[in-house]
């Protein structure tokens, strides 16, 4: 493939998104729209990006380098007179190693990856003289679209905006989805020659294909799916195109071999393997994994989360920027806070929290646990109510336990601090010394029995109170 730039247009001001956000960075599937069009050309092999922005363009460009570094940049156009006028806005920004500039819209994020890939290489084997292709769909209502004109021998010549187009023209059915590849010293060349001789009084870049068409031959690439192509310019189109996305996303998980179920959810970049079953409300985020064999339950949301082999993840549990591992379970109703490693066989219980913790392998704090900043060692028991007293108010503290320790419930181990390995902390203990091997540690009053005093106490009370 030939080096190539994407140029991505996004400078329309999307009023009718009703926001302060630039609606090219509106989510959908966890990624702003404008990131989905831009994966789709990297994808498809182009080398670097340019988009084209208009006043406060800055959030854009701060969204670019989160992402993708120095591949992305940002051209300004501080007025909107028309795509051709966008394109020309771009080309100081295109460097002059690009041989070919591929051109996309910002707010198409629907826009199929191998139908890129499919305009990329859209001129292998032409002849030297074709300088553009271009998407091209046929669709059932082609209103408000530029409309494509061929001639007798079905080559395209031209596209004729909506606004511009006689009734014949207005019937034809095939329309420009707006995506271009372009050779650029043709496109530098062309950019020059438009005029706002239209409807709109707009620098077109449509004007661009029939110059193609006159100099050689403007290539074709049909795309079946014209739900693909839709753009976005209202919050009720973003929702429509983040259940279309979805369900793509759930359909090709289920070719591969994953039971996703209708209510999950699983956003862009999210892996899962083969055989991972996915509830109902199962919401997976960011750079989560899920790999085979992995059952995770009804309402769980795990985000930039590695689930290993044949893990559990029960109901209603949260967990981010964690890993679960091999043959763990965690849940019902545990939050997995970050940095925590939850051990392969290791059981993290109901209303269990843990902060940056390592539960090393079979370790299991079953109930009602805060286990933040932690090492809890191989096969260690935490029993319920147990409390790593993490925070002094200035600083975080650890709390390690050794393998095989046991802390019995409602426990409070003051970090820093140390359990050794087999040691056992008596329950309703609260650790402030470091506990050797094999020690026993209780800090507890001594229980006292008084005989016989619970009737004597309620007859007392009962005397006082009237009754
Ligand atoms: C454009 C095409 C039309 C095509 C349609 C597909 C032209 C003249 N027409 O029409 O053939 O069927 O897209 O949706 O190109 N933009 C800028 N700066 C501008 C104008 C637009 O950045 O000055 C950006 C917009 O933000 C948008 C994209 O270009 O992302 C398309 O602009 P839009 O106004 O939607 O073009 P249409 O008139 O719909
Ligand atoms: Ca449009």
């Amino acid at each position: 493939m030939p080096r190539t730039t994407a140029i991505v247009l996004a400078a329309g001001q999307g009023t009718r998104m009703k926001s302060k956000r630039a609606k090219v960075l509106h989510e959908l599937c966890g990624r702003p729209m404008l990131h989905h069009v831009l994966d789709a050309a990297l994808a498809a092999g182009v080398d670097d990006l340019v988009v084209v922005v208009g006043h406060g363009g800055d959030a854009v460009a701060a969204s670019l380098t989160a992402r993708y570094g120095a591949k992305a940049r940002t051209a300004l156009q501080d007025k909107q007179l028309g795509t051709g006028h966008a394109v020309s806005c771009a080309m100081s920004s295109v460097g002059d190693q690009a041989e070919v500039a591929m051109i996309l819209c910002g707010d198409t994020p629907l826009v199929r990856s191998e139908d890129v890939a499919k305009l990329a290489r859209a001129f292998d084997g032409q002849p030297a003289d074709a300088e553009l292709a271009l998407l091209t769909c046929r669709v059932p209502d082609p209103t408000g679209y530029g409309r494509i004109l061929r001639d007798a021998a079905g080559r395209v010549v031209a596209i004729r905006e909506h606004k511009d187009a006689t009734e014949a023209e207005r019937a034809i059915d095939e329309i420009n989805p707006a995506m271009y590849l372009v050779k650029v010293p043709f496109l530098r060349t062309a950019l020059t020659r438009l005029s706002p001789n239209n409807a709109q009084g707009e620098l077109y870049f449509t004007d661009v294909v029939a110059q193609a068409a006159e100099r050689g031959a403007a290539i074709a690439v049909p795309v079946s799916d014209a739900g693909s192509l839709v753009g976005i310019n209202d919050r009720i189109q973003l929702e429509a195109a983040e259940q279309a996305l979805y369900a793509r996303t759930a359909e090709d998980l289920r070719r591969r071999g994953v039971t996703v179920r209708g209510s999950a959810r699983v956003d862009a970049g999210v892996v899962v393997e083969p055989d991972a079953i996915l509830e109902h409300g199962v919401v997976l985020r960011g750079s989560t994994i899920v790999k085979s064999g992995a059952h995770i339950d009804v309402g769980s949301v795990l985000t930039d989360t590695v689930v290993e082999e044949d893990a559990r993840v029960l109901p209603y549990s949260v967990s981010s920027r964690s890993r679960i591992g091999r043959g763990a379970q965690v849940g019902p109703f545990s939050h997995v806070r970050p940095d925590s490693d939850i051990g392969e066989q290791a059981h993290i219980g109901n209303f269990v929290e843990t902060k940056k913790t390592v539960v090393r392998k079979g370790a299991k704090a079953n109930h009602l646990a805060y286990l933040g900043d932690g090492d809890i060692g191989e096969g260690a028991n935490v029993g319920a109510g147990t409390i790593f007293c993490n925070y002094d108010g200035f600083r975080k503290h650890k709390t390690e336990i050794g393998p095989g320790a046991f802390i019995g419930s409602d426990s409070q181990l003051v970090a820093p601090i140390k359990i050794g390995a087999g040691a056992y902390v008596a329950t309703g203990t609260t650790v402030t010394k470091d506990v050797p091997d094999d020690a026993l540690a209780i800090a507890r009053q001594k229980q006292e029995n008084k005989e016989g005093y619970a009737s004597r106490l309620r007859a007392r009370l009962k005397a006082g109170s009237g009754k």
